[in-house]
């Protein structure tokens, strides 16, 4: 059983990472923290909520940043939507509700309450683990690991060179690359590579559950918005981290370090590869099993009501 903390900006692809901890046996979720990124943090902790009450889970949901540590904010709905997460209308909740704890603080609590024991899935903007490590420097080293998205070394999905988590907070990108965590990374140079292909979209419409219509509602919106930008097929991006860890076997990976610029200008946010070795290094997705994933995707949902 794999104890995880989700870290995340619901957007629509971070609700498949959401469904895919919610369904798969393997996983406790012991926390999902929403954080400001693809939209406000409002709307990103609404978005986070609603995914959570559909999939039945009743797990605590914290309030994370709802800004970076210093640039200005940036989002991402032109892939998302206005409110993050076009295409789902949601009934109003029975019981989901944000906890009054403050996400930083519950991060900090339950990681030292079980030392080397939760690996945490970080899927937006890396605001919320950069404060925490700042709050309490011990908690980098106590996390079992940290699954991020984020950061690529060819073309960039926000700027030329820069991806959208890296690009929306630099600092705390560099902040938690540098911290001494055991740290995987998946960036877009592998992420891009799972697409969802309307014939496979068009299988999970045949299919029942509530989970599943939501999700379908969702990739519905997320393949218009990237045709709409002749982008070709949706990329799914949050949910390879949480796959990853039911099986890292599964993953193509090498040690690196990895850097991120912090100098605002053409390449602010832009992540590099300083060298290829495990001291301190980051461990870089470079390939996924991809019809594995998929694979998990179907049993997640059936999985769920
Ligand atoms: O660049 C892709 C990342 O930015 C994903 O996490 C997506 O949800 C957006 O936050
Ligand atoms: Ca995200």
């Amino acid at each position: 059983m794999e104890r995880i903390i989700l870290d995340v900006d619901t957007g629509l692809d971070d609700a498949v990472a959401l469904f895919l901890a919610a369904g798969l046996q393997e996983f406790t979720i012991e926390a999902v923290i929403a954080t400001a990124g693809n939209v406000g943090l409002e709307k990103t902790l609404e978005n986070t909520l609603n995914i959570l009450e559909t999939a039945g889970i009743r797990c605590p949901v914290y309030k994370g940043a709802d800004k970076p540590l210093v640039r200005k904010p940036v989002q991402a709905g032109d892939f998302h939507g206005k409110s993050g997460l076009d295409g789902p209308v949601f009934a109003p909740r029975k019981f989901q509700r944000a906890q009054e704890e403050d996400g930083i603080d519950a991060l900090i609590r339950l990681v030292k309450a079980m030392p080397h024991q939760i690996s945490i899935v970080s899927v937006g903007p890396l605001t919320d683990l950069a404060l925490a490590f700042r709050k309490d420097p011990a908690v980098a080293l106590l996390c079992k690991q940290i699954v991020v998205m984020g950061g690529s070394f060819s073309q960039g999905n926000v700027t030329e060179h820069a991806e959208f988590n890296t690009f929306a907070d630099p600092e705390a990108a560099s902040l938690v690359f540098s911290s001494g965590a055991k740290l995987v990374l998946f960036p877009l140079d592998c992420t891009r590579r799972v697409t969802l292909s309307p014939a496979r979209l068009a299988d999970f419409q045949r299919r029942k559950g509530r989970s599943t219509a939501v999700f379908c509602s969702c990739m519905e919106s997320y393949t218009a918005n990237y045709t709409k930008r002749g982008q070709g097929q949706p990329q799914m991006h949050d949910p390879l981290c949480v796959a990853y860890l039911v099986d890292p076997s599964k993953v193509e990976t090498e040690y690196c370090r990895v850097e991120v610029d912090t100098n605002p200008g053409q390449t602010y946010g832009k992540t590099t590869k300083t060298s290829t070795n495990s001291d301190g290094g980051v461990l870089v997705a470079k390939n996924i099993d991809i019809p594995w994933f998929w694979t998990l995707v179907d049993r997640s949902l059936a999985n769920l009501p």
